[in-house]
């Protein structure tokens, strides 16, 4: 193998750029000429696909966003598409490729495998959703924004004796609101997982209000409700006086936290160890303490198992 690339697609994620600077120092290592595509499978089928060279992975360490850029294209899944893409990487003779990015990256990874180029992809997402890895890149980092947010929503909620309720980013997944949830203390924690009980959750933020608690929080992930509406709700029914915030895209923003940068950073060189070795369509995650790899089509259909402890812990701990 002799010239291998990068792209970073989807929702961009803190940590990507660690990322990026393993597959170029572990591509320069192994003597490979390391590709950047810009703007994700967009950028691959529009050409846009520069050399990098170890200057240009210098001093992104501590960057969030992802130097590449990232886009969301969904004209991918057409096959005509994907086969202008293959047409870029030959012309540049270019025989490996590691993706890092979400599902919908994962989905245009395996396309591009059964066109017959070899394909790693690495998970970058704040949402942890991707059932092959235990911890996706930019996960903690997003839980620490999330945390910090909450932990200041907590500080004016005492001060006037309100309830915050606070909707996380996570699409179909809870992992984030669940853990910024234990994190701070909420006083109820709402994610797919779990479930949505309007009474149950009224029940419990009037219980903190008569227990003389002069604040409450509620933990929501996107898309189940209208936070707007239960903040409306709350106020009515429990005696706190309601605010509701998204927290939104900060979510996605910021200074990789140290985990995020050692895992991009060993996803990513474990990544082109694979492409040496010839491996391909390859999904890398972490388990345990353990870099593994797994087949990409075992990847795709995995479901991920939402009957871990922390779930568990919510039934016990949050009323
Ligand atoms: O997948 C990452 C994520 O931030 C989700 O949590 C969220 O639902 C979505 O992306 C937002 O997408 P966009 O950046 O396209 O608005």
């Amino acid at each position: 193998m002799k010239n291998i690339a990068v792209l970073t697609s989807g929702g961009d994620a803190p940590g990507m750029n660690n990322a990026i600077r393993a597959v170029v120092r572990s591509g320069l290592h192994h003597e490979m000429k390391t590709y950047g595509i810009y703007y994700g499978f967009e950028g691959l089928c529009e050409n846009d696909i520069r050399e990098l060279r170890r200057e240009n992975v210098s001093r992104i360490l501590s960057r969030g966003g992802t130097i590449l850029g990232s886009a969301r294209y969904p004209a991918f899944k057409e096959l005509n598409v994907q086969k202008k893409a293959v047409a870029n990487l030959r012309e540049k003779g270019i025989d490996g490729l590691v993706l890092i990015g979400g599902d919908g990256t994962y989905r245009g990874a395996k396309d591009l495998a059964d066109l017959g180029v070899r394909c790693i992809a690495l998970p970058g997402t704040i949402d942890n959703d991707i059932a092959s890895t235990d911890y996706s890149i930019g996960f903690f980092t997003a839980l620490e924004t999330a945390v910090s947010s909450i932990d200041k929503l907590r500080d004016t909620s005492f001060s006037h004796r309100r309830c915050s309720v606070v909707e996380i980013m996570g699409r179909h997944c809870g992992d984030l609101a669940l853990y910024a949830g234990i994190a701070v203390g909420s006083e109820f924690i709402i994610t797919p997982e779990t479930g949505y009980d309007k009474q149950r959750t009224l029940d419990a933020v009037k219980q903190s209000y008569r227990d003389n608690k002069r604040h409450a929080v509620v933990v929501v992930t996107e898309r189940i409700l209208d936070i707007d509406v239960l903040a409306a709700d709350i106020e009515r029914h429990t005696g706190y006086e309601t605010r509701a915030t998204v927290l939104g895209h900060v979510q996605r923003g910021g200074s990789p936290v140290a985990f995020d940068r050692v895992l991009a950073t060993e996803m990513a060189e474990y990544a082109v160890e694979l492409l040496k070795k010839g491996a391909n369509a390859r999904a890398v995650g972490i388990r345990g303490m353990d870099i593994v790899d797994i087949d990409l089509d075992t990847a795709l259909t995995m479901k991920k198992d939402v009957s871990k402890k922390r779930y568990g812990l919510v039934g016990r701990l949050v009323r």
